[in-house]
């Protein structure tokens, strides 16, 4: 779906006035190819900007009074809050990922000294696990940086974004997502070293194959304290292994050193996760030498291996991702499928060659109404560019 720019402008103006230039920005979701559950752990990510996304429009204001409204969630009206008040709660809703990011702002330095007026689109479908909020997250960043002139490069944008979202919303989220939005590059991954944020951009060419995502429309609850438990539970596994040899993040071992140390790791849930995590990590090195070299087989097969891991090991799969991606894997044509993102639903992910793309929609689509009664949506995309002004 194309988003026409003027019309939200003519929203915009019909919302608040014609007085003043308003500018238009967008910032993307994302979907990560493999690297799950790798980047609080000091290891390697693999993920690509879409070309859907957050589009925001700002105009600053002479007093201290912010305007918020989304097309999204056109019930809520216009909110109206202040500079003055920029403190989390939940009747705010999805207000509070802006407000985080002001607040973050404020607290690093960047001082607003005037209030705005601001109207958001997005065109992620909601809950699919395709980093809305931090698209909306590194979006408000870049209308801020750019509406009040700070100096602020784009990964810093994608620190602040991380930082709002774990003490702002209490959700202790990596940096992968807010990194991919604002870094994203045209028909390439991000090969990003989580540890020091060095990062690559790989092009991915797949002449023969599409990249499909699969919403499975379902998003099971307490993801965010789910998500924060398997923080946790590897925290707690880096740990025991430090105990018996000298590693920063559990990105630091390969497969053959975890099996040596992985003993140490008493409590076999914690020990699962840190497998999870180190295998991940060696999978996803190995993933991008293989698109490197042409070897689509070899990525497939990887991505596959990522599934099974986080089904059995991490366990942040459920029952409805577990099928899709098994149904998947019978389809002929199908290089790899895997649940993608941070888990307990959302999206699949998978690399389909071309002349299969329709075989699979049509296989998968029918199958899994037929074992779930839920009606799966696909998106075959492109790779987008991250955050950036639209004029
Ligand atoms: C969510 C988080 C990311 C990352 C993924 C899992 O999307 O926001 O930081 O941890 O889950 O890979």
């Amino acid at each position: 779906m194309t988003v026409n720019v003027n019309e939200l402008r003519e929203k915009f103006e019909e919302l608040y006035g014609k007085d003043g230039d308003c500018k238009a920005y967008f910032a993307p979701g994302r979907v990560n190819l493999i690297g799950e559950h790798t980047d609080y752990n000091g290891g390697h990510v693999f993920p690509c900007a879409l070309t859907i996304g957050t589009y925001g429009l700002i105009r600053p204001r002479q007093d201290r009074m912010i305007r918020l409204y989304s097309m999204n969630f056109k019930d809520m009206g216009i909110i109206e809050t202040s500079l003055d008040d920029l403190t989390p709660s939940e009747a705010a809703g999805w207000t509070n990922y802006p407000k985080g990011i002001m607040w973050t702002f404020e607290k690093r330095g960047y001082h607003l000294d005037k209030g705005m007026d601001i109207l958001f689109y997005g065109d992620i479908p909601a809950g699919s696990g395709l980093s809305s909020s931090a698209s909306l997250e590194v979006l408000t960043g870049l209308m801020l940086r750019d509406t009040f002139g700070f100096d602020i490069s784009m990964v810093d944008l994608a620190l602040i974004g991380q930082y709002s979202e774990n003490n702002f919303n209490g959700m202790n989220c990596g940096i992968m997502d807010q990194f991919a939005s604002a870094m994203g590059k045209k028909d390439c991954a991000i090969f990003l070293d989580t540890s020091n944020l060095h990062y690559e951009y790989a092009p991915v060419k797949l002449p023969d194959a599409r990249i499909i995502i699969t919403n499975s429309n379902v998003k099971h609850s307490l993801v965010s304290s789910a998500y924060n438990d398997r923080r946790n539970e590897s925290e707690a596994a880096l740990k025991a292994l430090q105990t018996v040899v000298n590693i920063e993040t559990l990105g630091d071992l390969t497969e053959e050193q975890f099996e040596q140390y992985k003993d140490a790791i008493k409590d076999p849930i914690c020990q699962k996760r840190a497998k999870h995590a180190v295998y991940e990590n060696q999978r996803t090195i190995h993933a991008v030498e293989a698109l490197r070299t042409n070897d689509i087989e070899k990525f497939g097969k990887l991505i596959n291996a990522s599934h099974i891991s986080l089904r059995d090991d991490y366990e942040t799969s459920c029952e409805e991702t577990d099928i899709l991606a098994a149904l998947a894997w019978e389809v002929p044509g199908v290089l790899g499928s895997r649940i993608t993102g941070g888990g307990f639903g959302g999206c699949t992910v998978s690399i389909v060659k071309k002349e299969s793309v329709d075989l699979f929609i049509q296989t998968l689509e029918k199958a899994y109404k037929e074992k779930t009664g839920i009606q799966a949506e696909f998106y075959v995309v492109d790779i987008g560019d991250g955050a950036h002004a639209l004029d």
